[in-house]
């Protein structure tokens, strides 16, 4: 039997000299071969539903660093646009979605199973990624976690408070949760689909998870997660799933267990040591060096990148940014992170 994989590892609770390493954004404007084949494309989002070019994309920064895993180009986005609702990137702003106000819209929404029909695409990206990567590589799939693709919903864009989304929740609670069930069965049934296709990881992103608090954390971000890794792990339970409550705080704490998660990453809210005490105690973590790194590079990258990984080193750790590495990022300084990590 060919040895198991480096990621795969790091999941199944192994603690290794050198940990696995990848980066979030992976794919992504630094990179001078990724912006000549979206410029092929067109746009961004006719490169997520090109099967061919997305996996070319994917495959871009494994050819040139050999990461340990790749993560699928896709956008947590297109799981509401396979819903119904509309879809546009403003180059230089961001995501536009139609607006979710309240009940209305929920009745202009398709049902979940119909989903496949949109994303059909994406999973041939998969299918070609299980042909095309080499042996030793792990392939990540993912979706966005429900409030967070929520929040994107009922603003129609980014939000720097996610204030939209919680003025829903106060004055239409019944509404918000129609939502929240809507997206989370529609991630099962995609996240499903994606590991037919042959993905080996699932992560999923909840970019926007430290903006609940207290009970409103553990009924939409523990929870939603809770149902989408047990439906999950019923179908394919030797799938490893990373859960990214982006900026949890305290909520970090007993996340794994409180969902099921086989990993949880950490943003650069917290320190290294922090994660190591409070996080890795549970199991595998991910992270967390400062994506400015990648713009700033020199000695501080050098060390930053030591420190993670000496902090780490007692316990499972799959090395990561804390967040996804900027188009301002000089390439180079990938190659100083990956050497500092594997001597
Ligand atoms: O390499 C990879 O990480 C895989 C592909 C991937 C993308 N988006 C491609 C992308 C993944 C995993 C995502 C996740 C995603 N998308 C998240 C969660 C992670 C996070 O960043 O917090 C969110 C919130 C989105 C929604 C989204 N997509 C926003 C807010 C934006 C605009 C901001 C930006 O960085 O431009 C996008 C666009 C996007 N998604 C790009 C890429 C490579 C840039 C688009 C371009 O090429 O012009």
């Amino acid at each position: 039997m060919a040895e198991q994989k480096t990621i795969l590892k790091a999941l199944a609770g192994e603690t290794q000299a050198v940990p696995p390493v990848w980066m979030m954004r992976q794919a992504g404007r630094y990179l001078p071969e990724y912006r000549a084949t979206r410029a092929k494309a067109g746009d961004f989002l006719s490169l997520c539903y090109n099967p061919e070019l997305a996996a070319e994309v994917t495959l871009q920064p494994i050819r040139r660093y050999g990461f340990d895993a790749a993560i699928l180009f896709a956008d947590i986005l297109l799981v509401p646009q396979a819903l119904g609702a509309d879809l546009w990137f403003v180059t230089g702003e961001g995501p536009r979605l139609s607006t979710f106000t309240g009940s209305d819209d929920l009745g202009k929404l398709g049902p979940a199973d119909d989903i496949h029909e949109t994303l059909s695409s994406i999973y041939e990206t998969v299918n070609i990624l299980t042909r095309e990567l080499p042996k030793e590589t792990t392939l990540i799939g993912f979706a966005g976690a429900p409030w967070t693709v929520a929040t994107y919903m009922i603003a129609g864009r980014g939000t720097p408070d996610q204030g939209p989304a919680h003025k829903l929740m106060q004055e239409d609670i019944a509404t918000f949760e129609a939502l929240l069930d809507k997206i989370t069965e529609a991630t099962i049934l995609y996240l499903s689909a994606q590991i037919d296709a042959g993905a080996e990881v699932i992560k999923l992103f909840d970019s926007w998870a430290g903006s609940l608090q207290g009970d409103t954390f553990a009924k939409y971000a523990v929870a939603p997660t809770k149902r989408i890794i047990a439906a999950l792990k019923e179908k394919h339970p030797n799938t490893p799933i990373i859960a990214f409550p982006r900026e949890a705080g305290d909520g970090y704490i007993g996340f794994a267990k409180a969902t099921g998660a086989d990993c949880v990453a950490l943003d650069n809210s917290v320190t290294p040591e922090w994660g190591a005490k409070h996080v890795q105690v549970d199991g595998c973590v991910q992270g967390n060096l400062a994506s400015r790194h990648m713009v700033s590079g020199g000695q501080a990258l050098i060390d930053e990148t030591k420190q993670i990984v000496k902090a780490f080193g007692n316990g499972p750790h799959i090395f990561n940014l804390g967040h996804g590495i900027t188009p301002d990022a000089d390439p180079d300084n990938v190659q100083v992170m990956l050497d500092a990590i594997r001597g």
